[in-house]
């Protein structure tokens, strides 16, 4: 009979994982990425969904109703009971919150002794994500960052042509991405206001363009950032999606950046030129280009944080004195962006069951935070900014 690669994939993680023992998991904040951790926890053999909390009353409970899940605790008012209610026996949380409130629960849900992914990007500004670490580190549980596209077979092999030496010193880097009208608020205003987002285009999808290009190289450390962000599109009343959707208002709630732009120094004689938005008058800020001493790799312009809609690679290089061109063969990821997103809570779970290593650990996290953090300074501030590592 034949199998479609679901299926395969499917049966395969079925031989390999073991039942006899299930991982007993909650999930903080029940709004729109919930669903995709909800859903991918259900396909796992060895996973029991056993709670979940929203701030906002009946949320948790109609979350888990229109998803047909049953016998999952969740009439509590915040993390913190969800957390303190120990008739659970947590083994594992996901932190689904919006950006303000990741520091937080992953704190408590550390404290408390409990495991935890938490989504991207890890926090909004670099002090929270210190003292995330810290409690990471006195916890000695697993804490990993959600970059699914880590998973991604082609952003895989970015790293691994980069790794291999092709590109000899890499010293100049050009990446970003981002839409021409898209500021995510289909949904409501949590990715725009202040208090919820903290952070706009800059942290939403641009944690995701630098740890493409970062983790390629190898997260040198970063050095100077001179930033630049700015709010045109969303604090404009007349932007189109405001309008249709009947809000208005949603431009005097915007308080994030919806465009940032930054020329970061790295260890290492790098320069990173970077670009991110949300909303702007062009298709597209570019490709993403890699340049190193024996040869370089332009990556399409892509919406990296989708993984697979990764366009061919083109690697460039000198053989016998004569300038050649190769393209890179675009990898077919098994079961496409859903997979990744399996992948990542895969990973998670047998980092716990293995007690290895988080496979998004916040120590290379970190430095695409200290960067984030230092071009919302650099752009408040007007000017360059240093930035210093920080001793967890
Ligand atoms: N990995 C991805 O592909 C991906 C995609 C979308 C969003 N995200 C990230 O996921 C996070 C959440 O995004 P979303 O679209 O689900 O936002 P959302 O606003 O739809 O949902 C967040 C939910 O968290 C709840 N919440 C806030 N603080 C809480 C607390 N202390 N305890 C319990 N509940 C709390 C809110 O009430 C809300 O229901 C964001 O940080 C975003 O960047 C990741």
């Amino acid at each position: 009979m034949t199998k479609s690669l679901d299926d395969f994939i499917t049966i395969e993680e079925e031989t390999k994982v073991d039942t006899t023992r299930k991982i007993r998991v909650g999930i903080i904040g029940t709004g729109g990425i919930a669903k995709a951790h909800l859903l991918s926890y259900l396909q796992q053999p060895d996973v029991e969904i056993v709670a979940g909390a929203d701030i906002i009353s009946g949320k948790a409970k109609a979350f888990f109703e229109e998803h047909g899940v049953e016998n999952v605790k969740c009439d509590y008012a915040s993390h913190k009971e969800m957390l303190d209610d120990e008739s659970l026996h947590l083994d594992a949380v996901s932190v689904c919150t919006y950006n303000c409130q990741h520091a937080e629960p992953t704190i408590y849900a550390l404290k408390k002794g409990v495991h935890v992914l938490l989504e991207k990007p890890f926090t909004v500004t670099a002090e929270e994500a210190v003292e995330v670490m810290r409690a990471e580190k006195q916890s000695g549980k697993i804490l990993t960052i959600g970059f699914q596209p880590r998973f991604d077979e082609n952003m895989k092999k970015v790293r691994e042509i980069v790794q291999s030496g092709v590109l000899g010193k890499v010293y100049y880097v050009q990446t970003g991405g981002g839409r021409r009208r898209g500021i995510p608020v289909s949904k409501g205003t949590t990715f725009i206001e202040k208090e919820t987002a903290g952070i706009g285009a800059l942290g939403d999808i641009g944690c995701y363009s630098l740890d493409m290009v970062l983790n390629a190289i190898g997260y040198p450390k970063p050095l100077t950032v001179s930033g630049y962000k700015s709010a045109y599109f969303g604090t404009d009343p007349h932007y189109k999606s405001y309008v249709k959707s009947g809000h208005p208002e949603y431009a005097e709630k915007f308080g994030v950046d919806d465009f940032a732009a930054a020329f970061i120094r790295l260890e290492g004689d790098v320069v990173l030129d970077f670009r991110i938005s949300w909303a702007m008058n062009m298709d597209t800020p570019g490709d993403t280009i890699l340049l190193g001493t024996k040869g370089g790799l332009r990556i399409p312009s892509t919406e990296c944080w989708n993984g697979a809609s990764f366009g061919q690679m083109t690697l460039y290089g000198e053989v016998c004195g004569e300038q050649m061109e190769a393209k890179v063969p675009l990898i077919e990821n098994k079961g496409g962006f859903g997979n990744l997103f399996n992948l990542k809570i895969r990973s998670f779970l047998d980092a716990i069951k293995n007690g290895t290593e988080a496979p998004v650990p916040t120590s290379q996290i970190l430095y695409n935070q200290l960067i984030l953090d230092a071009i919302a300074r650099s752009a408040e501030l007007g000017e360059e900014v240093k930035i210093e590592i920080p001793t967890v």
